[in-house]
């Protein structure tokens, strides 16, 4: 039987959602702000971000699956290509976890190469324990070192993506 250990609570991840908004908000005054959540994991995350920032600003989505069971395949497939038109704008890539990095590095090299003025990255979660390529992000909710996550948004193999907190599966 998979055991679920709670780790982060709801309270603390509205908190800290809460916080981090007023950053961007605070941050990008001015600037030509426009959300890019990576599906399917972020839209929970999405959803709370966004009701948390005061300035104007757009939403768009991208689409990529990489994993299968609670290890990395090493292959990313883009599944959904942004609607908006990026160049020139101040693109805000909202990830719900950054684990090898191997995903997100895929999202920055194909962002890249629609002209944005500026990418930075927000993410719930870093995860540093096994990360294998520099990335700087920018906007992290939470630091882990270690574990296999479920729950606000994060799956395992599809599942558990609706659970209201964050948990750590024991399978
Ligand atoms: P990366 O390419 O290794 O950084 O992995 C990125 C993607 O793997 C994330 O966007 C998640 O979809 C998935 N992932 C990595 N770690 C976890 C976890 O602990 N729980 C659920 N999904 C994870
Ligand atoms: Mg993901």
């Amino acid at each position: 039987m998979s055991e679920f250990i709670p780790l982060i609570e709801e309270p603390e991840l509205k908190r800290q959602i809460q916080k981090t908004g007023q950053k961007i908000s605070r941050d990008y005054k001015g600037k030509d702000l426009v959300l890019v959540g990576v599906l399917k994991g972020s839209f929970i995350f999405l959803a709370d971000l966004t009701r948390q920032i005061s300035i104007d600003h757009e939403i768009d989505l991208i689409g990529t699956s990489s994993y299968e069971g609670t290890s990395s395949t090493g292959q990313i497939l883009f599944t959904k290509q942004p609607d908006l038109e990026l160049e020139g704008r101040d693109v805000l890539l909202v990830e719900d976890i950054v684990d090898t990095g191997n995903t997100l590095l895929k999202i920055i090299e194909f962002m890249t190469l629609l002209h944005p003025r500026s990418i930075k990255i927000c993410t719930l979660i870093d995860k540093q324990e096994r990360r294998k390529v520099k990335i700087d992000v920018d906007y992290s909710c939470f630091s882990l070192n270690k574990g296999f996550i479920v729950g606000f948004g994060l799956d395992y193999n599809e599942k558990y993506r609706n659970l209201p907190a964050i948990y750590d599966l024991k399978l």
